[in-house]
């Protein structure tokens, strides 16, 4: 497997990604000029590829808002999970992380306890009993 960062014309294998790991829905509103803006603010797309056909097969997306970075889109397609490659994935991306000396936050589903464990043995902590709220569609603001 090898890790490399985002190029043009990687948005179609890194929706398959999305698509297969459930992070690829419509409503959120990703596509290749949003990442490729995202990296031109200082973020950046790391790609996990099968060596042997070049196939993207996880996707660690972290963005920058001027303040800290986040976290989004770490995933891997389920038939190379269990593998123990989300932590090369993860620690190449903390390289990154490190690399900037900016905090870092990302959001998980509290059932989702394999990316819970993982985040956590990575040195993650635990923020607090937050709620999570967004605004999808601009023209529902008074
Ligand atoms: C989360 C995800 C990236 C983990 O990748 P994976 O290939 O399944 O996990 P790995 O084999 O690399 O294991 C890495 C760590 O995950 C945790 N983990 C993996 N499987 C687990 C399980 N069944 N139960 C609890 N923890 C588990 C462990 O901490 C493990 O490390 P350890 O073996 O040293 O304890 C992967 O499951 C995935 O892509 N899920 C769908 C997308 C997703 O939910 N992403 C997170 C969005 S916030």
């Amino acid at each position: 497997m090898i890790i490399r960062k985002y190029r043009t014309g990687d948005f179609e294998g890194i929706m398959s990604v999305w698509v297969a790991t459930g992070m690829g829905s419509p409503e959120r509103g990703d596509d290749a000029s949003v990442i490729e803006l995202s990296l031109t603010m200082g973020g950046e797309m790391f790609l996990l590829t099968d060596e042997d056909n070049g196939r993207i097969i996880g996707t660690s997306w972290i963005t920058f808002d001027g303040r800290r970075l986040l976290l989004h889109h770490f995933g891997i397609i389920p038939e190379y999970q269990g593998l123990g490659l989300s932590k090369e994935l993860l620690k190449e991306t903390l390289s990154f992380v490190k690399e900037k000396g900016i905090q870092v936050k990302l959001e998980v589903h509290k059932d989702n306890k394999r990316a819970i464990n993982l985040y956590k043995k990575a040195g993650f902590q635990y923020l607090g009993d937050y709620h999570v709220y967004i605004i999808r569609d601009t023209n529902t603001i008074y």
